[in-house]
């Protein structure tokens, strides 16, 4: 972890080309993050284009990881919530390069979404991940509550359905 810096991420052609690899390695080796496998270029290039305009109008904040130049994890922050929630937000879309997992790297994002999110008003975080395969170890040691389970909720990567896990943390300085 001593070399990994995590900050706000903005849109260039190097970011966009490493957050759509990521995607797609992440969806390939079973990551339920919204796709299924095998996903086109142009399909995660189009994802995170849109994500980085969002939040380059302030909508959300897409995090990286950076181990030099390069990008070897993400989560975002999403901010954009109606007008009688403007106390919470929730986070999405956490992978960790596959080469770079059980390091720390997806805590240290997390601890500094929970810093960021806060520091903007937010008090209130939501979270949803898989049953199969999904993270909840990460979430459950960092201090989510486990709302409940909605099964069948998503497709699998490579087909099946599985349940999503509904997740919550109130956060403080
Ligand atoms: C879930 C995911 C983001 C975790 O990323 P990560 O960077 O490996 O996460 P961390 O290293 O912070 O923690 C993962 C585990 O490694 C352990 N760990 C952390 N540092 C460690 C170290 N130095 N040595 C050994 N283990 C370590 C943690 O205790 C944690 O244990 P857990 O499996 O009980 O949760 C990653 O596996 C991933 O990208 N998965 C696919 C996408 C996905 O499912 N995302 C969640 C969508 S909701």
């Amino acid at each position: 972890m001593r070399h990994i810096q995590i900050k706000a991420l903005s849109p260039s052609p190097d970011i966009l080309a490493m957050l759509s690899d990521m995607l797609i390695e992440t969806v390939a080796h079973g990551g339920s993050v919204s796709f299924m496998h095998p996903l086109q270029p142009e399909m995660a290039n189009a994802f995170w284009e849109n994500s980085l305009a969002a939040a380059t109008r302030g909508e959300r904040i897409v995090l990286g990881a950076l181990d030099g130049d390069l990008l070897v994890g993400t989560v975002t922050l999403l901010l954009d919530l109606p007008p009688n929630q403007p106390h919470r937000a929730e986070i999405a879309k956490m992978m960790t390069k596959v080469s770079h997992r059980k390091r720390g790297i997806a805590t240290a994002l997390m601890r500094a979404a929970e810093r960021m999110a806060f520091a903007r008003g937010r008090t209130l975080l939501v979270l949803d991940t898989a049953v199969d395969e999904g993270a909840s170890p990460l979430y459950e040691s960092l201090g989510f509550n486990l709302t409940g389970i909605i099964p069948d909720y998503a497709l699998k990567p490579h087909g099946g359905l599985t349940g999503t896990m509904i997740y919550w943390k109130r956060i403080a300085a």
